[in-house]
């Protein structure tokens, strides 16, 4: 029986009492990890002053963790440098914000090879590797060099951006060919899949072979369209809790009768929060006689503060929803509530269930498992109304959202008003279609089928523990 090992940047097992600061790849990993026992390995979050490749094991709810401290150096270059300087905003398409330095390359580098470096020793011969996202885009490389045989798996959690954006990155060619050191890369969406295959054909000459996979010279690797999911029977169930329950119930009460329009999002750039507070202001403006029958509860706990183009965005937000209060608060309303917090898990799943219309527009998303959580969070009966950006990943199966595109505050205006008028009858078909795949294409099918694509087989992936 194989071991499945996950190596990832942040190691946070989440468990029921988790923040809801964390993005949905840590909840998800956790679910899969717990599910089927192995090893969780990466980052601990901490710094040293000399790199030593110590590991520290522990066991965390039900989850056996492997961690390694890094330097300084390490965590400016390549953390807040190359992953979040250099490929966030590429990735996301923003080359105007996206930092090209040969330090922070080199830095993504060194850390790359010092997780294989630690990560080698560990691995058993059966054992399958299954690395996570863009921070450590060269660890399977690494560990071919290293004589590593495994089989060796990449799921990226964001979005690859268009050849024509990633070919202003240095050293693109070199990047894209380390990954096919890998035997499957996955995506969450065919455009992602299609962007990333773009350049390795188009840059790199890559040919198509077997079931969509790409060779260079006897390299192959296989491609995988896999859209995570969120845990939907355990969220369904917290939404029942006895803490969701209270947190609804304080929601309403101060809802005081009026409409709750909810937003949940890291504060970042790519979430599209600038332009949603544009859209609503928008709709403020416009719909005089709806404007105090409702107000906007935007949570967005603060991401990544040491990078300078979050501390912009967290100023911009800041000045903007004064503003919108400024402008168009009265002695009885606030407009909107904007909260840079976090909340657990279960009372989140309150506050959703309690929100009229759920707004999920980023600019440019991976996946978004807010959407999904909020689905799943409503009351079948009387369901509120998603309203989801067009851009996020999420989209390509959450068709029956109201879709939007997030740059317009227009379309941000009429979809608002639209999901506050719309009727019980449309609320309950469109949230029926939504919640049917939310409850299809949870995590455990999306790990599944990472793992079945990983092992090659579907007995073999039965195997896997
Ligand atoms: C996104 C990324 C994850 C990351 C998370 C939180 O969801 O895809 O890899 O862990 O954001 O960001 P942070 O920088 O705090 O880990």
């Amino acid at each position: 029986m194989s071991r499945m090992i996950v190596v990832s940047n942040r190691v946070q097992v989440s468990g029921s009492d988790a923040g809801g600061a964390q993005g949905g790849l840590a909840v998800a990993l956790s679910a899969a990890l717990r599910e089927h026992q192995g090893l969780w390995f990466g980052w601990s979050g901490e710094r040293t002053d000399t790199f030593s490749g110590h590991i520290d094991f522990r066991r965390e709810q039900g989850v056996t963790t492997a961690t390694i401290d890094l330097e300084d150096q390490d965590i400016e270059e390549y953390y807040d440098g190359y992953a979040n300087r250099t490929l966030w905003p590429l990735f996301h398409y923003r080359i105007d914000l996206a930092e090209y330095e040969r330090d922070f390359a080199g830095g993504y580098a060194r850390v790359n090879a010092r997780f294989a470096d630690t990560l080698r020793p560990l691995l058993e011969t059966d054992d399958v590797v299954w690395v996570q996202d863009y921070h450590l885009l060269l660890v399977g490389a690494e560990l071919r060099r290293r004589g590593c045989r495994n089989r060796i798996g990449f799921f990226l959690h964001i979005p690859w951006p268009p050849k024509r954006l990633l070919s202003t990155l240095p050293g693109a060619d070199a990047l894209v060919r380390a990954m096919f050191a890998y035997d499957v890369i996955g995506f969450h969406t065919r455009e992602w899949l299609e962007s990333f295959r773009e350049y390795a054909v188009l840059e790199l000459g890559a040919v198509p072979v077997g079931n969509g996979g790409l060779a260079i010279g006897d390299t192959t690797v296989e491609l995988l369209v896999a859209p995570i999911g969120i845990e939907t029977a355990d969220f369904k169930a917290a939404v029942e809790g006895s803490i969701a329950r209270a947190a609804f119930r304080q929601m309403q009460e101060s809802a005081n009768g009026r409409a709750m329009i909810i937003g949940v999002d890291r504060l970042d750039y790519s979430k599209g929060l600038e332009e949603r507070f544009a859209g609503y202001e928008r709709f403020l403006r416009d719909c005089p006689d709806q404007r105090k029958s409702v107000f906007l509860l935007q949570i967005a706990p603060p991401s990544r503060a040491t990078v300078e183009s979050y501390r912009r965005i967290r100023a911009t937000l800041d000045g903007l929803s004064g503003r919108i209060n400024g402008a168009y608060a009265d002695v009885d309303w606030v407009p909107l509530r904007y909260v840079n917090r976090g909340y657990p898990r279960e009372v989140l799943a309150g506050f959703y269930r309690a929100a009229r219309i759920g707004l999920v527009t980023p600019l440019r998303d991976g996946m978004n498992l807010v959407a999904k959580e909020y689905v799943a969070a409503q009351d079948p009966d009387d369901p509120g109304v998603l309203i989801l950006s067009r851009f996020a990943g999420a989209a390509a199966q959450l068709s029956d959202a109201v879709l939007v595109n997030p740059y317009s505050a227009e379309e941000l205006s009429d979809a608002i008003g639209r999901a506050l008028s719309m009727r019980r009858a449309e609320r309950i078909r469109r949230w029926r279609a939504l919640m049917a795949v939310v409850e299809r294409e949870d995590v455990i099918w999306w790990r599944r089928r990472c793992t079945e694509a990983l092992l090659g087989t579907q007995a073999a992936a039965e195997e896997i523990r």
